[in-house]
């Protein structure tokens, strides 16, 4: 039987058409994060299995963990996020780095996940965090990182960012429903399912978890709180961690798209603080797009030193649902600048050469590698969306000239072979170094 030609389920292939859009995404962030002075780093895709059982969260682990024993008899695992690994990139160098550490990251990640919209087993997450500084700052800082990423692709205003405050959760749990750890960690499980397992199946989640109807109530009408009440009903740092972040954002661009929502919790167990989501206001991607939040002890798991950051991780999935969904995608296409229509042996080897100077001056060329019919050759260089052909025929390497013709006007003209340059030129202007 022969092979099959898909990827992997939940994997994409990635043609060329998909790779222009990729690189246009990336380099559009890599342009706007760079701007906050943010700097790239990268780690390794494999890392010991104990990095992510220490903090990532059960899910995560026991459900969507790549790994495999090493012929060393080492458990490994595929990263299914790269905060640990920054953590652990931090953490290694954290008396030498410059604070605040502002880093930047587009790494592959796996996780064994059921493909849906949005979500695949391979994906590619833009990991932006920063660590030190005051916290209350880096907070909005993040978040208006998160905001400007959007606004570089124009879609600022078709986003909401909900955002909440894991101090606030754990003081409501404990306090207003008499909690305990265990039932406040299964109660906050369920929460963060409910968009995607349905009413049904959350209430019984929340019935295991021990919560009677009452405090279900309790839980549904704090839910709908808004900042003031939150703040007049609950003394507690979270509350007062979010008065104060709202009231420095209050004056920046995002504040009409920001809105606390008290049930947003976050799927990762090393959330301490401020925590957010951020949603495509187009009813066809539902999910959260991306989200984050602030992480006191994950650098304090390798050492004695405590550094505490926050961060948001966004996928490349959900980037170009949400991008299509309101046509901020441009159409790109790969060009050529001109390509190279060849008759003979001999017209290729000149090809060949005129190419090679071409390409010192930053035209992008490429030949046919044929000696084909020139339709067919032309028809090559139109598939390759080329600006230019450079016909070279029997007649034209007799008398030094060469043929070139206008695929996007459909103009033709001769001229002599050591004009190529000067007539490029006036030809594509925007081409040259
Ligand atoms: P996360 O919520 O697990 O957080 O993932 C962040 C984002 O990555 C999601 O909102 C989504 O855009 C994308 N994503 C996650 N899983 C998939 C998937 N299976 N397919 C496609 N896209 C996916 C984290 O990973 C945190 N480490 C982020 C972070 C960085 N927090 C602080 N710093």
């Amino acid at each position: 039987m022969a092979l099959s030609t898909k990827p992997y389920k939940g994997t994409r292939d990635f043609y060329p058409e998909d790779m222009y859009v990729q690189k246009w995404m990336f380099e559009n962030i890599a342009k706007t994060v760079e701007g906050f002075g943010y700097q790239p780093y990268d780690g390794p895709m494999l890392e010991p299995f104990e990095l992510y059982a220490a903090k990532s969260g059960q899910e995560i682990v026991e459900k969507q963990l790549y790994w495999f024993t090493d012929r060393g008899e080492r458990k490994v695992a595929i990263r299914p996020e790269m905060t640990p690994t920054m953590a652990r990139m931090v953490a290694g160098k954290v008396m030498e780095l410059p604070k605040p550490v502002r880093w930047y990251s587009i790494p592959n990640l796996w996780r064994y996940e059921r493909p849906q919209r949005g979500r695949l087993r391979e994906h590619w997450q833009l990991n932006v965090d920063v660590l030190g500084g005051d916290n209350l700052f880096a907070d909005a800082e993040i978040l208006k990182l998160a905001h400007a990423v959007i606004a570089g692709f124009g879609g600022e205003d078709k986003i909401r960012i909900a955002i909440n405050n894991r101090k606030l959760i754990n003081h409501v749990f404990k306090n207003l429903l008499k909690l305990d750890a265990d039932a406040a960690l299964k109660a906050s499980k369920a929460v963060d399912a409910r968009d995607k397992i349905g009413e049904e199946a959350y209430l019984k989640l929340l019935a295991e978890a021990g919560l009677n109807s009452d405090q279900t109530s309790t839980m549904e009408n704090f839910f709908k709180s808004d900042l003031e009440t939150v703040c007049s009903d609950f003394d507690c740092e979270g509350a007062r961690e979010l008065n104060e972040l709202f009231s420095v954002l209050k004056d920046d661009a995002i504040s009409s798209v920001l809105k606390l929502e008290p049930q947003i919790m976050r799927g990762l167990d090393y959330y301490t603080g401020t925590v957010f989501e951020v949603y495509d206001v187009s009813p066809e991607n539902n999910r959260a797009m991306f989200g984050g939040g602030r992480y006191d002890n994950l650098i304090g798991l390798f050492g004695n030193q405590q550094l505490s950051g926050v961060g948001f991780g966004m996928g490349d999935v959900t980037l170009r649902n949400f991008l299509e969904s309101h046509n901020l995608l441009p159409e790109l296409k790969s060009h050529l600048d001109v390509f190279f229509v060849t008759a003979n042996r001999d017209a290729v080897i000149q090809s060949e050469k005129l190419a090679s100077d071409l390409r010192k001056l930053g035209i992008k060329c490429a030949s046919s590698l044929s000696t084909a019919k020139f339709n067919q050759q032309l028809k090559q260089a139109n598939k390759l969306n080329a600006k230019i052909a450079v016909i070279i025929g029997e007649s034209e390497l007799e008398n030094q000239q060469l043929t070139l013709k206008d695929l996007v006007k459909g103009e033709q003209t001769s001229i002599a072979t050591n004009q190529l340059t000067s007539h490029l030129k006036s030809m594509l202007p925007g081409s040259f170094n």
